[in-house]
């Protein structure tokens, strides 16, 4: 929903200011700040505006919504999400690769008081082993890789699925060159990405990264916090990432 004119007016001046003062302090040129406006022309029409902005500023959206829920932490959702993903019990489809390493991804729901919470929706998605999304990438079907489980008396749920790897965000237009310019890269660690819902509750739309790998440290989207980082556990000779859950009720 937009903004009321207030809040709209504080936002904008705020970002102008900080905009002002990083021309100022870096001393930017008029040539420079020029090709800067150039830049952004070109790459608003090709259409990239949404993935320079989700890039540096998504998880800002995101972590001011964290500051006021009592629920788990949200993650930035990214582009890859599909609500038509399919519903699962205890499998998500996959497809062979060579270079594939079983994982299981379980937990529980409950909400802010502790108490499990039955029934409730638990929607993954992830990469494939080759750091590719069903549904997106190379023609892989939209069932695979994703599902919606639906936790049990307990508030558990448990999927066997395959581990997810780093993957570059498309790094071949504006916003890559951007990054390549300032010499940063356009990976993002490995993650399984979660969304959480139950009616009467607040959706709980969130990504878990494994401790130790690779970019969890520098990912490009900035999107890790310490609190969505999991040590993975060894159950029946399986890599398992636990994850729980908590909602806080809807508003
Ligand atoms: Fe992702």
């Amino acid at each position: 929903m937009p903004m009321e004119s207030e809040q709209l007016e504080a936002v904008v001046m705020d970002i102008v200011a900080g905009i002002r003062d990083a021309i100022i302090k870096h001393h930017v040129t008029v040539d420079q700040y020029r090709f800067a406006v150039d830049y952004l022309g070109r790459l608003a029409d090709a259409r990239e505006l949404p993935l320079l902005l989700d890039v540096f500023l998504n998880v800002a959206a995101v972590d001011a919504e964290n500051e006021v829920t009592k629920g788990s932490p949200q993650a930035i959702q990214g582009p890859y999400y599909r609500e038509d993903a399919p519903a699962v019990t205890d499998r998500l489809k996959t497809l062979d690769h060579d270079n594939e390493r079983p994982l299981v991804v379980r937990g529980q729901v409950r909400d802010i008081d502790g108490s499990v919470l039955p029934g409730a929706e638990v929607d993954i998605w992830h990469s494939t082993p080759t750091g590719k999304y069903s549904g997106f990438h190379d023609n892989i079907p939209v069932d695979y890789y994703r599902g919606k489980l639906t936790s049990d008396s307990e508030g558990a749920y448990r999927v066997a699925t395959t581990a997810p790897v780093p993957y570059q965000i498309p790094n071949q237009g504006y916003t890559g060159a951007l990054l390549e310019a300032m010499g940063r890269h356009s990976w993002r660690p490995a993650h399984v990405h979660f969304k959480v819902r139950k009616p009467g509750f607040k959706t709980v739309t969130t990504q878990v990264y494994f401790e130790g790998g690779q970019w969890v440290d520098s990912d490009c989207c900035s999107g890790v916090r310490d609190d969505l980082v999991r040590r993975t556990t060894q159950e029946d000779g399986v890599d398992t990432l636990t994850v729980d859950f908590v909602l806080d009720r809807a508003a």
